[in-house]
């Protein structure tokens, strides 16, 4: 059977049928496996990998992975950030050493949380550690890659685009403002993903309906994707009415039963209040959107400050690490956005998107019913 029909320009432009696109998460592999990036995809929108942190050599598996499982277009999203602590170590173990030397607090802080909840001595085994050559190796791998779209989260992606373009990659670029959006189409970026306030992990200060509007008179002619609280086809359809030609979904896809993070975690999600997802910096030492948990409240009652990245991320990998082990994830770090508080089950990410589509038809035909609209 013919699928329903939800198409816009960038549909053409990407070379997929309907215009909803799974968002990269980073997240050690777990949020976009290859299963559910190419479900997305198999599903007529694009599924993109979220490859942020994985050393080279497992985004490269794991992009070789989902094409076994697909050959229809998909993407990967990268963090670029523009500012790495100076002089941080190349590995995780001169990081921690680091961290000892130079944040003992911080150290003597998280150890101390381990024992109060009694979590074994465990790190993290992989040494990769995210510098600007580790980048530059991740960048190196996606355009050598059967891959279609290169997305960057944080910072500028302008020395990629020319290598991606030559490469014949469509590139998108994350704003949380209108500046940032600017700043993309500087970099050279074919299409900008707004990204608001609401949406789960790094997040800027802009609420989407204040932003979608704002990025799309700030790019065009460039087509804007929306991101952030789009979690049903109402959502899809504000999208469109806000100008967007499409949307990037993340925490609607984190409860797919493909998504790989813990149940548990699926379930804190199906089960929080919007409210209850809450803007930290104690995961990433960037502002970011999580399920908010006893960790972060005693990291908030401790008064210390997070720090730069890597080291807060290096830091809280291992504790994460122990948590798992221990089968404690209510303590884990779980990266999710305030539409969470409308999710309401576990489901395949075909049905996900078929609702995404069907309910975005009905809500745009709903419109016509509801309203009488006309000039004079
Ligand atoms: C678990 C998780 C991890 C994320 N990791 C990244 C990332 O590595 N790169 C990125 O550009 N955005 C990342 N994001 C943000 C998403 O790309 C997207 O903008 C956001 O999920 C959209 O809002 P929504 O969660 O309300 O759908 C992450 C979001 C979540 C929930």
């Amino acid at each position: 059977m013919a699928r329903p029909r939800l198409r816009t320009k960038l549909c053409e432009t990407l070379n997929i049928e309907v215009p909803i696109l799974l968002a990269g998460m980073g997240s050690r592999g777990k949020a976009t496996p290859p299963a559910l990036v190419a479900a997305v995809s198999e599903a007529g929108g694009m599924g993109v990998i979220g490859g942020s942190g994985l050393p080279p050599e497992v985004l490269q598996e794991a992009i070789r992975e989902t094409r076994r499982l697909t050959r229809r277009p998909i993407g990967v999203d990268l963090l670029l950030p523009a500012t790495l602590a100076e002089g941080a170590g190349a590995t995780r173990s001169e990081v921690r050493e680091q961290l000892r030397a130079r944040y003992p607090e911080h150290v003597a802080f998280v150890r101390g949380l381990m024992a109060e909840h009694g979590l074994p001595e465990v790190q993290v085994d992989d040494e990769a550690v995210v510098s600007a050559r580790f980048i530059q190796e991740q960048v190196r791998v996606v355009l050598a890659e059967d891959v279609q779209v290169f997305a960057a989260g944080l910072g500028d992606p302008a020395w990629v685009v020319p290598q991606a373009h030559q490469q014949g990659l469509v590139v998108m670029g994350l704003a949380g403002a209108p500046r940032n959006a600017q700043r993309q189409i500087k970099a050279g970026v074919d299409i900008i993903v707004a990204q608001g306030y609401e949406a789960g992990g790094h997040t800027g200060k802009i609420a989407s309906f204040a932003l979608i509007p704002q990025v799309v008179d700030a790019a065009r002619p460039k087509p804007v994707v929306a991101a952030g609280g789009i979690g049903d086809g109402r959502g899809i359809a504000a999208a469109l009415a806000l100008g967007a030609e499409g949307v990037w979904v993340g925490t609607a896809f984190l409860v797919a039963q493909e998504c790989a993070i813990s149940d548990l975690q699926k379930e804190q999600i199906i089960n929080g209040r919007s409210e209850d997802f809450e803007i930290q910096r104690f995961y990433t030492g960037k502002t970011a959107r999580v399920v908010k948990n006893s960790v972060i409240a005693a990291w908030e009652k401790s008064g210390l400050p997070p720090l730069p990245m890597p080291y807060q991320k290096i830091l809280m990998d291992d504790f994460n690490e122990a948590a798992v082990t221990a089968g404690r994830f209510d303590l884990h770090s779980n990266p999710a956005g305030q539409i969470g508080g409308m999710l309401t089950e576990r489901k395949p990410a075909a049905r996900i998107m078929e609702e995404l589509v069907s309910g975005a038809i009905e809500a745009l035909a709903g419109l016509r019913t509801r309203l009488e609209v006309g000039a004079g």
